[in-house]
């Protein structure tokens, strides 16, 4: 199943908020909110009359104290009201990033379309380059198309390995890749190998079982369109938490993704997009009884 959620309105089409006169009491906040030139004071109220092109951040909606605005590309079902202080402390907030693990167990249990829906309006709060919310999503449940995919992938690591063990093209790599881009696929090979032999033997280790993966793509022409999908899905990943949902970030299948057409196609990735993640998803059949830990982390500030 394939979902490409639409933002059901297009920047081309009505780009400017609207502004009710009778309730604007010309505080100014949404000029100072507008930080692309858009709105400005007028005698009687706010306007959108400014030089600048609205990127339809809402920002001027948000603050403004009268719930003046209104933005055709936003419909107010989108927005909701927020509490004055953050809605959830830091204490609280940081137990649900440790709670998050690689899950590499699942249950075999389906997870609803609606749950992924759900999951995937967590992603889409995100930042996006210039609010272009280019991001798009595949969740892939159907098993046979698992099993697809998982073919795909084999298909390609084992011509990988292949191709390190042949003298000439192995020489072939190494002129178009560099010895150092050739030594990293040589520190990576026995642990794909690894991952061959037990597709072989029918368990997977690519994704791990998981009844679903989620796809995070963005049209290969958005410069931003790669960071914003990150974005999207580290939300995705803390939104599953927060269901009792594992995931896994795969990322044996997005990077070759990028040279393996039959991956592509069993991935669904529709021409001109670019793959900038692939998470296993399901119901995790492992329990954690404590966090993980990480190394402290380096830090400069300057
Ligand atoms: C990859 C990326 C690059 C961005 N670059 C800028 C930037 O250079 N300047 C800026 O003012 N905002 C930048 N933003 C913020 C976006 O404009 C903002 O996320 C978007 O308008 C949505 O608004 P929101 O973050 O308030 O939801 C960037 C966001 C992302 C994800
Ligand atoms: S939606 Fe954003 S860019 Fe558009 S007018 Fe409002 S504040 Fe300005
Ligand atoms: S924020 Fe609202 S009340 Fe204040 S100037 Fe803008 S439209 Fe008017």
């Amino acid at each position: 199943m394939r979902w490409t959620p639409t933002r059901g309105e297009t920047m081309e089409g009505a780009v400017r908020p609207e502004v009710d006169e009778e309730a604007c009491i010309l505080c100014g906040q949404c000029v100072r909110a507008c930080s692309f030139e858009v709105m400005k004071l007028r005698k009687r109220s706010a306007q959108p009359r400014g030089i600048g092109e609205c990127i339809v951040c809402g920002q001027c909606v948000a603050v403004c104290p009268q719930n003046a605005i209104s933005h055709p590309a936003i419909p107010d079902e989108r927005i909701s009201g927020l509490p004055a202080t953050a809605a959830v402390g830091y204490d609280e907030l940081a137990a649900l990033f440790s709670q998050r693990r690689s899950v590499r167990r699942y249950r075999d249990e389906e997870v609803s379309d609606e749950l992924i829906l759900e999951l995937i309006a967590a992603a889409v709060m995100a930042p996006s380059g210039h609010n272009q919310q280019s991001w798009q999503f595949i969740a892939i449940k159907d098993p046979d198309e698992l099993a697809a995919v998982r073919d795909a992938a084999a298909a390609f690591y084992g011509g990988l390995l292949a191709a390190l063990e042949d003298p000439q093209i192995r020489q072939g790599m190494i002129a178009e890749m560099g010895e150092e881009g050739v030594a990293g696929l040589d520190e990576i090979a026995p642990a794909v190998k690894l991952i061959l032999r037990a597709h072989e033997r029918g368990e997977d280790r690519m994704i791990w079982g998981a009844p679903v993966l989620l796809l995070a793509h963005a049209p290969a022409s958005d410069p931003t369109g790669a960071e914003s999908a990150h974005y999207a899905v580290g939300n995705l990943m803390l939104a599953a938490v927060s269901k009792g949902l594992g995931t896994c970030a795969i990322g044996f299948l997005t990077v070759p993704a990028g040279f393996s057409p039959e991956l592509r196609e069993a991935l669904h990735v529709p021409e001109g997009q670019t793959l900038h993640a692939a998470l296993a998803l399901g119901w995790p059949d492992v329990t954690y009884y404590r966090s993980t830990g990480r190394r402290e982390a380096q830090v400069r500030i300057i």
